[in-house]
């Protein structure tokens, strides 16, 4: 990893329920280098959303951030945001962090034209006047191939790519340093996921921000991603280069996620999936979270808690039974080769 843009150190977030508090997301510690992109997946309900509302303090009620940093280098070194007040966090969303939400879709305002919905964020945070912000939203258009004689349309007009890429345009409005795209393509087709994933990628390399990318697609993250970090009810569990991440887990989480879907290229194997169901997270066991559906569970599992850590050269995992630095496909192949 390069330099990082943004450090993240025990994050903990909880929710206030009717039956007590729920945390979320317990201790979650990554960063992002510049220009990295870091893709971070897990099954619904781990927390993946939570985690990217809390970075941009976008997190409504009941949910609230019970701890931890959040330290982001905007040019004059690492500040932690987390103590920012709500007006340095107004001024420093969008332009320094931004974000493509899940429901991106619907994330446009269905009776406003395009331009107005470009030159408020513009105007807002620059000091640029109407005209100079029609001319940049005009730029964003075609940065992102729309014509800008569209720009005066309604969000109605444009087919569900096109207000994706809308939506993602808002998001580069201000050359933000970081982007979180939670889901940016769902709901769309296989092809015009690709293209606007590959267009992502193409101004990524060329302004060099870095992206936090969240997706159930799993390949489309190996394959868009520098690294990846998995969750597991709320918690970090494995983190790892995107080339390592399932071709080499440490975890046996990751290793059941990469076993629930084919290989395009390698032989063919029954997919095994993961049994059982994700936890409650009212009801959390002693020891680590995963033991109920492991089935490497052993004493230790039971007993004590896990704990994020360098598992072999950077590659992270928090099972206790990841030591002496063999992934489970190498242990796997060794037993079938007895
Ligand atoms: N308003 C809320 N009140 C109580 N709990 C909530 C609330 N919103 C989310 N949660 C809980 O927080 C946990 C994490 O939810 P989150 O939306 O972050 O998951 P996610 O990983 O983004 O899931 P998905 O992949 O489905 O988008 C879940 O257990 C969810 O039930
Ligand atoms: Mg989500």
């Amino acid at each position: 990893m390069t330099i990082p843009q943004i450090s993240i150190r025990n994050l903990c977030v909880d929710y206030i329920t009717a039956d007590g508090d729920v945390r979320a997301v317990n201790n979650v510690s990554f960063d992002i280098g510049k220009g990295e992109v870091f893709g971070l997946a897990g099954e619904s309900g781990c927390g993946k959303s939570t985690v990217a509302f809390s970075l941009m303090r976008l997190h409504k009620p009941p949910a609230y951030i019970s701890g931890g940093e959040v330290l982001f280098d905007d040019g004059n070194g690492a500040k932690d945001i987390m103590k920012y007040s709500d007006g340095e966090m107004g001024i420093f969303r969008w332009s320094e962090m931004s974000m493509v939400f899940q429901s991106a879709m619907n994330a446009l305002n269905p009776v406003i034209p395009i331009v107005d919905q470009f030159t408020d964020v513009i105007m807002r945070h620059t000091d640029k006047n109407k005209y100079e912000a029609v001319k940049r939203a005009e730029q964003l258009l075609q940065i992102v191939d729309i014509h800008p004689n569209r720009l005066s349309d309604y969000p109605h007009q444009f087919s569900g790519g096109m207000r994706q890429r809308l939506v993602i345009a808002i998001a580069l409005a201000l050359n933000p340093k970081l982007i979180i795209m939670d889901e940016p393509t769902t709901a769309l087709d296989v092809v015009v996921q690709r293209e606007i994933l590959q267009k992502i990628y193409a101004l990524k390399e060329e302004f060099g921000f870095s992206i936090l990318f969240i997706t159930h697609d799993l390949s489309l993250m190996v394959e868009f991603s520098d690294r990846i970090g998995i969750m597991y009810s709320g918690e970090l569990i494995e983190v790892a280069a995107a080339k390592d991440i399932l071709e080499r887990p440490y975890h046996p989480y990751t290793h059941g996620l990469g076993s629930s879907f084919p290989s395009l290229t390698g032989p063919k194997a029954e997919l095994k999936g993961i049994p059982g169901n994700p936890l409650n997270l009212l009801e959390l066991p002693q020891g680590c979270r995963f033991q109920a559906r492991c089935e490497r569970v052993t004493d230790i599992c039971r007993r004590k808690a896990t704990q994020l850590r360098d598992v072999q050269d950077g590659h992270l995992s928090n099972c206790h039974l990841a030591v002496g630095g063999q992934s489970i496909a190498v242990v796997e192949t060794e037993a079938a080769a007895v």
